[in-house]
Protein backbone atom coordinates (compact mmCIF):
# COMPACT_ATOMS: atom_id res chain seq x y z
CA UNK A 1 0.00 0.00 0.00
CA UNK A 2 1.19 3.53 -0.77
CA UNK A 3 1.00 5.27 2.59
CA UNK A 4 0.04 8.31 0.44
CA UNK A 5 -2.96 7.35 -1.28
CA UNK A 6 -5.44 6.77 1.89
CA UNK A 7 -8.47 7.59 1.99
CA UNK A 8 -10.50 9.55 4.08
CA UNK A 9 -10.84 9.02 7.31
CA UNK A 10 -14.27 7.99 8.49
CA UNK A 11 -13.55 7.40 12.31
CA UNK A 12 -10.68 8.86 13.46
CA UNK A 13 -9.78 7.89 16.84
CA UNK A 14 -9.97 11.03 18.53
CA UNK A 15 -12.81 12.51 16.72
CA UNK A 16 -15.78 10.40 18.04
CA UNK A 17 -18.29 11.95 20.33
CA UNK A 18 -17.58 11.14 24.01
CA UNK A 19 -18.28 13.89 26.24
CA UNK A 20 -15.56 15.07 28.63
CA UNK A 21 -17.30 14.02 32.31
CA UNK A 22 -15.02 14.55 34.58
CA UNK A 23 -15.64 12.76 38.47
CA UNK A 24 -13.73 11.84 41.59
CA UNK A 25 -12.66 8.41 42.12
CA UNK A 26 -9.80 6.25 43.89
CA UNK A 27 -6.75 5.51 41.07
CA UNK A 28 -6.62 1.46 40.86
CA UNK A 29 -2.88 1.26 40.85
CA UNK A 30 -0.36 2.34 42.92
CA UNK A 31 2.29 5.08 40.30
CA UNK A 32 5.56 6.41 41.01
CA UNK A 33 5.71 9.66 40.80
CA UNK A 34 8.40 11.43 38.55
CA UNK A 35 11.04 13.70 40.35
CA UNK A 36 11.39 15.47 36.98
CA UNK A 37 8.23 16.46 36.15
CA UNK A 38 7.80 18.98 39.38
CA UNK A 39 4.01 17.39 39.32
CA UNK A 40 3.19 18.48 42.58
CA UNK A 41 1.49 16.33 44.58
CA UNK A 42 3.81 12.86 46.01
CA UNK A 43 0.66 10.73 46.12
CA UNK A 44 0.29 9.37 42.77
CA UNK A 45 -3.86 9.05 42.16
CA UNK A 46 -3.55 13.02 43.13
CA UNK A 47 -0.96 13.31 40.42
CA UNK A 48 -3.71 10.90 37.69
CA UNK A 49 -6.09 13.33 39.15
CA UNK A 50 -4.76 16.18 38.40
CA UNK A 51 -4.05 15.62 34.09
CA UNK A 52 -6.52 12.99 33.44
CA UNK A 53 -9.50 12.93 36.09
CA UNK A 54 -11.06 10.16 36.86
CA UNK A 55 -13.98 9.53 34.11
CA UNK A 56 -17.31 7.24 35.25
CA UNK A 57 -17.00 3.69 35.17
CA UNK A 58 -19.44 3.20 32.18
CA UNK A 59 -17.74 6.29 30.08
CA UNK A 60 -14.65 4.31 30.46
CA UNK A 61 -15.96 1.75 29.11
CA UNK A 62 -17.56 3.00 26.50
CA UNK A 63 -14.26 4.56 25.11
CA UNK A 64 -12.49 1.67 25.25
CA UNK A 65 -15.06 0.13 23.20
CA UNK A 66 -15.62 2.74 20.97
CA UNK A 67 -11.87 3.10 20.45
CA UNK A 68 -11.81 -0.36 19.41
CA UNK A 69 -14.53 -0.72 17.34
CA UNK A 70 -13.88 2.24 15.49
CA UNK A 71 -10.02 2.76 14.41
CA UNK A 72 -10.25 -0.04 12.03
CA UNK A 73 -10.49 1.91 8.96
CA UNK A 74 -7.68 4.49 10.82
CA UNK A 75 -5.44 1.38 11.27
CA UNK A 76 -5.68 0.47 7.96
CA UNK A 77 -4.61 3.61 6.14
CA UNK A 78 -1.97 3.90 8.63
CA UNK A 79 -0.71 0.51 8.59
CA UNK A 80 2.17 1.06 5.92
CA UNK A 81 3.53 4.06 7.87
CA UNK A 82 3.49 1.79 11.30
CA UNK A 83 5.22 -1.32 9.50
CA UNK A 84 8.18 0.77 8.31
CA UNK A 85 8.34 2.88 11.97
CA UNK A 86 8.24 -0.72 14.03
CA UNK A 87 10.45 -1.70 11.68
CA UNK A 88 13.21 0.83 13.12
CA UNK A 89 13.18 -0.81 16.56
CA UNK A 90 16.29 -2.95 17.17
CA UNK A 91 17.49 -5.78 18.49
CA UNK A 92 18.45 -3.76 21.73
CA UNK A 93 14.80 -2.71 22.52
CA UNK A 94 13.97 -5.06 24.88
CA UNK A 95 12.58 -2.63 27.57
CA UNK A 96 9.41 -0.98 25.94
CA UNK A 97 7.49 1.33 27.34
CA UNK A 98 3.76 2.52 25.16
CA UNK A 99 1.61 6.00 26.71
CA UNK A 100 -1.49 5.77 26.29
CA UNK A 101 -1.55 2.24 24.73
CA UNK A 102 -5.71 2.45 24.24
CA UNK A 103 -6.38 -0.95 23.19
CA UNK A 104 -3.04 -2.10 21.86
CA UNK A 105 -3.27 -1.35 18.28
CA UNK A 106 0.59 -1.57 17.71
CA UNK A 107 1.21 -5.04 19.59
CA UNK A 108 1.30 -6.49 16.12
CA UNK A 109 3.95 -4.62 14.50
CA UNK A 110 6.80 -5.27 17.15
CA UNK A 111 5.53 -7.75 20.40
CA UNK A 112 6.47 -10.76 18.47
CA UNK A 113 10.09 -9.73 19.37
CA UNK A 114 12.53 -11.78 21.62
CA UNK A 115 12.40 -11.27 25.33
CA UNK A 116 10.76 -7.58 25.14
CA UNK A 117 8.95 -6.48 28.19
CA UNK A 118 6.50 -3.99 27.65
CA UNK A 119 4.79 -1.19 29.87
CA UNK A 120 1.33 0.47 29.02
CA UNK A 121 0.75 3.59 30.83
CA UNK A 122 -3.33 4.97 30.52
CA UNK A 123 -5.11 6.69 32.74
CA UNK A 124 -8.18 4.47 31.17
CA UNK A 125 -8.15 1.63 33.34
CA UNK A 126 -10.65 -0.05 30.99
CA UNK A 127 -7.93 -0.42 28.41
CA UNK A 128 -6.26 -3.07 30.47
CA UNK A 129 -8.20 -5.71 29.22
CA UNK A 130 -8.37 -4.73 25.23
CA UNK A 131 -4.44 -3.91 25.52
CA UNK A 132 -3.90 -7.67 26.92
CA UNK A 133 -5.96 -9.42 24.59
CA UNK A 134 -4.07 -7.85 21.91
CA UNK A 135 -0.59 -8.45 23.81
CA UNK A 136 -1.50 -11.96 23.58
CA UNK A 137 -3.16 -12.02 20.16
CA UNK A 138 0.57 -10.67 18.49
CA UNK A 139 2.96 -13.08 20.95
CA UNK A 140 3.36 -11.19 23.77
CA UNK A 141 3.25 -13.27 26.96
CA UNK A 142 0.93 -11.58 29.86
CA UNK A 143 3.91 -11.81 31.97
CA UNK A 144 5.90 -9.64 29.63
CA UNK A 145 3.31 -7.06 29.62
CA UNK A 146 2.08 -4.51 32.92
CA UNK A 147 -0.28 -2.50 32.44
CA UNK A 148 -0.33 0.79 34.97
CA UNK A 149 -2.78 3.50 35.18
CA UNK A 150 -0.53 6.74 34.89
CA UNK A 151 -0.59 9.91 32.46
CA UNK A 152 2.53 10.59 30.30
CA UNK A 153 3.33 14.01 32.41
CA UNK A 154 4.40 12.28 35.14
CA UNK A 155 5.13 8.50 33.86
CA UNK A 156 5.47 5.78 36.71
CA UNK A 157 8.69 4.58 36.07
CA UNK A 158 12.49 5.62 36.51
CA UNK A 159 15.15 7.86 34.70
CA UNK A 160 16.75 6.24 31.93
CA UNK A 161 15.35 2.67 32.13
CA UNK A 162 13.51 2.75 28.80
CA UNK A 163 15.05 1.04 25.16
CA UNK A 164 11.82 2.73 23.40
CA UNK A 165 9.09 4.97 23.90
CA UNK A 166 6.04 4.26 21.58
CA UNK A 167 3.21 7.08 21.41
CA UNK A 168 0.63 6.91 18.64
CA UNK A 169 -2.52 9.56 18.77
CA UNK A 170 -1.64 10.44 22.36
CA UNK A 171 0.20 13.60 22.39
CA UNK A 172 -2.79 15.56 21.24
CA UNK A 173 -5.04 14.68 24.46
CA UNK A 174 -2.35 14.63 27.26
CA UNK A 175 -2.90 18.29 29.29
CA UNK A 176 0.43 18.93 29.58
CA UNK A 177 2.73 18.67 26.60
CA UNK A 178 5.59 19.64 27.36
CA UNK A 179 5.80 17.97 30.29
CA UNK A 180 4.90 15.17 28.62
CA UNK A 181 7.70 15.40 26.27
CA UNK A 182 10.17 15.83 29.51
CA UNK A 183 8.97 12.94 30.83
CA UNK A 184 9.45 10.84 27.37
CA UNK A 185 13.40 12.07 27.41
CA UNK A 186 13.75 11.46 31.33
CA UNK A 187 12.32 7.42 31.18
CA UNK A 188 14.67 6.94 27.80
CA UNK A 189 18.22 5.56 28.18
CA UNK A 190 20.93 7.37 26.72
CA UNK A 191 20.33 6.38 22.93
CA UNK A 192 16.84 5.33 23.70
CA UNK A 193 14.37 5.65 20.65
CA UNK A 194 11.08 7.72 20.49
CA UNK A 195 8.45 6.61 17.94
CA UNK A 196 5.51 8.48 17.03
CA UNK A 197 2.69 9.17 14.90
CA UNK A 198 0.32 11.90 15.92
CA UNK A 199 -2.24 14.37 14.24
CA UNK A 200 -1.28 17.99 14.14
CA UNK A 201 -2.51 21.55 13.06
CA UNK A 202 -2.82 22.27 9.38
CA UNK A 203 -0.59 25.31 8.16
CA UNK A 204 -0.52 28.31 9.51
CA UNK A 205 -3.26 30.48 7.44
CA UNK A 206 -4.63 27.44 5.43
CA UNK A 207 -8.48 27.51 5.64
CA UNK A 208 -8.11 24.08 7.75
CA UNK A 209 -6.16 25.73 10.31
CA UNK A 210 -8.64 27.91 10.44
CA UNK A 211 -11.20 25.59 10.91
CA UNK A 212 -9.38 23.59 13.20
CA UNK A 213 -9.18 27.08 15.87
CA UNK A 214 -12.55 27.30 15.66
CA UNK A 215 -13.58 23.61 16.49
CA UNK A 216 -10.93 23.01 18.67
CA UNK A 217 -12.90 23.84 22.22
CA UNK A 218 -15.32 21.70 20.78
CA UNK A 219 -13.53 18.86 19.80
CA UNK A 220 -12.07 18.73 23.14
CA UNK A 221 -15.21 18.46 25.13
CA UNK A 222 -16.29 15.85 22.53
CA UNK A 223 -12.99 14.06 22.34
CA UNK A 224 -11.81 13.21 25.46
CA UNK A 225 -9.51 16.51 25.67
CA UNK A 226 -8.30 16.00 22.35
CA UNK A 227 -6.75 18.92 20.57
CA UNK A 228 -6.60 19.85 16.62
CA UNK A 229 -3.96 22.66 17.01
CA UNK A 230 -1.31 21.72 18.79
CA UNK A 231 2.46 21.80 16.80
CA UNK A 232 3.41 18.41 18.47
CA UNK A 233 6.30 18.07 15.37
CA UNK A 234 7.77 21.18 16.22
CA UNK A 235 7.38 21.00 19.90
CA UNK A 236 9.43 17.15 19.87
CA UNK A 237 11.36 18.96 17.57
CA UNK A 238 12.27 21.49 20.38
CA UNK A 239 12.48 18.69 23.21
CA UNK A 240 16.17 18.47 23.31
CA UNK A 241 16.86 15.10 21.69
CA UNK A 242 20.36 14.07 20.23
CA UNK A 243 18.35 13.48 16.78
CA UNK A 244 14.52 13.78 15.33
CA UNK A 245 14.03 12.25 11.99
CA UNK A 246 9.92 13.51 11.81
CA UNK A 247 7.66 13.28 8.24
CA UNK A 248 4.45 14.51 7.74
CA UNK A 249 1.69 13.30 5.82
CA UNK A 250 -2.15 13.44 5.06
CA UNK A 251 -4.28 10.57 6.05
CA UNK A 252 -7.42 12.91 5.14
CA UNK A 253 -8.01 15.54 2.73
CA UNK A 254 -12.08 15.78 4.07
CA UNK A 255 -11.15 15.28 8.05
CA UNK A 256 -10.49 17.99 10.03
CA UNK A 257 -7.77 16.01 12.13
CA UNK A 258 -4.37 16.35 10.70
CA UNK A 259 -2.06 16.14 8.77
CA UNK A 260 -0.09 13.63 11.12
CA UNK A 261 3.23 13.76 12.09
CA UNK A 262 5.60 10.19 12.48
CA UNK A 263 9.18 9.90 12.85
CA UNK A 264 11.66 8.64 15.57
CA UNK A 265 13.44 10.41 18.39
CA UNK A 266 16.72 9.44 19.74
CA UNK A 267 17.59 10.71 23.13
C1 LIG B 1 -6.90 8.39 20.78
S1 LIG B 1 -6.47 7.22 21.98
C2 LIG B 1 -5.09 6.41 21.22
C3 LIG B 1 -4.82 5.05 21.80
C4 LIG B 1 -3.68 4.26 21.13
N1 LIG B 1 -2.40 4.87 21.41
C5 LIG B 1 -3.91 4.15 19.66
O1 LIG B 1 -3.02 4.49 18.87
O2 LIG B 1 -5.01 3.69 19.27
C6 LIG B 1 -5.72 8.22 23.25
C7 LIG B 1 -5.31 7.38 24.45
O3 LIG B 1 -4.56 8.22 25.33
C8 LIG B 1 -5.04 8.03 26.64
N2 LIG B 1 -4.70 9.27 27.37
C9 LIG B 1 -5.42 10.42 27.48
N3 LIG B 1 -4.76 11.31 28.24
C10 LIG B 1 -3.60 10.71 28.62
C11 LIG B 1 -2.49 11.12 29.42
N4 LIG B 1 -2.44 12.34 29.97
N5 LIG B 1 -1.47 10.24 29.59
C12 LIG B 1 -1.52 9.01 29.02
N6 LIG B 1 -2.52 8.57 28.25
C13 LIG B 1 -3.56 9.41 28.05
C14 LIG B 1 -6.51 7.72 26.49
O4 LIG B 1 -7.05 7.07 27.61
C15 LIG B 1 -6.50 6.86 25.25
O5 LIG B 1 -6.29 5.50 25.56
Amino acid sequence: MDPRSSRALRCCPCGRRLGLLGTRGAALLRVRPSKASGAGPSDPEAIVERFHPRRPDWYEELYAKVLKKCTRSYEAQVAAYKEKLFSQLTADSKKILELGIGTGPNFKYYASAVDINVTGVDPNKKMEKYAQAAAVAAGLPLTNFSFMRGVVEALPVGDDTMDAVIGTLVLCSVKDIDMALREIKRVLKPGGLFLFIEHVAAPDGSLLRCMQSILDPLQRFVADGCHLTRETGNLISETGFSSVDLNMTVLSSLSHVGPHVYGIARK
